[in-house]
């Protein structure tokens, strides 16, 4: 008898993260034998979790959330590419062999809903050097952009991360103009809730930019809305959540998720 498969997301606290609605959201569309759950590791507990986990044939992986991103890297064989270039995990998953393999969807699940850009060698403007930046960067160092324009409280770390992606351009204050930029993308904190609003001055972008906010509570955040009044294309948070998460649940249950439902989920997400 096989019993069912099935992945989590662990993390400490967990109980806000949306993958297992998302996950299960996908599940049941398409009525495959599967569950997601969302677990609660503490990080002493975190060897031990892996260790029993990857005992079990039923368990297909998960995904990783705060604070276990980097420490996660230490329990798998595997760490892939992932550990030298963004240095943080959010998904452990099974190899052909069973092996655990860590990876990091959301530098592909970034793309996902600009992947009708053409970026190759497009000026781009990134805000933020933290964790998310990393995988945004590493996204973009993989498309061939051109310049990219690093806006950070403490330019220096944008520096740093523009040398490790081999990215050309500069690392600037958040009070810096604008270039002309094809995209614009924010992987910062400002404009979170709770948070600052990032306050940029958006005059210099063209009519076709695209303004990127990763920000996804509050969903419109003051940025997407500066955007929108100047009638530039903008893309959510939600957008990367869901791409992110999409990446992953192939990797889980080796079936593409049926992004065809995106406005349900999007609902459902919202609610
Ligand atoms: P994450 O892993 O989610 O990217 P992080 O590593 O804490 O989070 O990075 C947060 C980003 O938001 C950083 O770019 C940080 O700027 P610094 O590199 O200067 O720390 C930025 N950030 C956080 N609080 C900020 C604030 N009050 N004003 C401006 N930027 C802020």
């Amino acid at each position: 008898m096989t019993n069912t498969p099935y992945a989590e997301v662990i993390g400490d606290p967990i109980a806000h993260s949306k993958s297992p609605l998302i996950h299960g959201f996908w599940l049941e569309k398409l009525g495959l034998a599967g569950d997601y759950r969302a677990t609660h590791v503490v990080a002493d507990d975190l060897a031990d979790f892996f260790a029993r986990r990857s005992a079990d044939p039923d368990w297909r992986g998960c995904n990783i959330t705060v604070p276990h991103k980097v420490a996660a890297l230490d329990h798998v064989p595997d760490p892939g590419d992932v550990r030298g270039m963004i240095g943080a995990a959010n998904t452990v998953f099974r190899g052909e062999d069973g092996a655990l393999i860590a990876t990091n969807t959301d530098a592909a699940g970034f793309l996902s809903p600009i992947a009708d850009l053409d970026l190759a060698g497009q000026p781009v403007v990134v805000v933020g050097a933290g964790g998310a930046a990393r995988a945004v960067l590493f996204a973009l160092a993989r498309s061939n952009v051109g310049r990219v324009t690093l806006l950070n409280r403490t330019p220096l770390k944008g520096a740093a991360l523009l040398a490790k992606f081999g990215l050309k351009g500069d690392a600037l204050p958040l009070t810096a103009r604008l270039p002309e930029a094809a995209l614009l993308v924010n992987t910062s904190v400002l404009g979170m809730t709770g948070h600052d609003p990032l306050d940029l001055d958006l005059t210099p972008l063209p009519a076709e930019a695209v303004v990127y906010d990763i920000v996804y509570a509050p969903l419109e955040t003051p940025l997407l809305k500066a955007a929108r009044a100047r009638d530039l294309e903008t893309v959510d948070g939600l957008e990367m959540l869901i791409g992110q998460a999409a990446v992953a649940f192939e990797l889980f249950f080796g079936a593409a998720p049926p992004r065809e439902h995106d406005g349900e989920l999007r609902a459902r997400l919202l609610a």
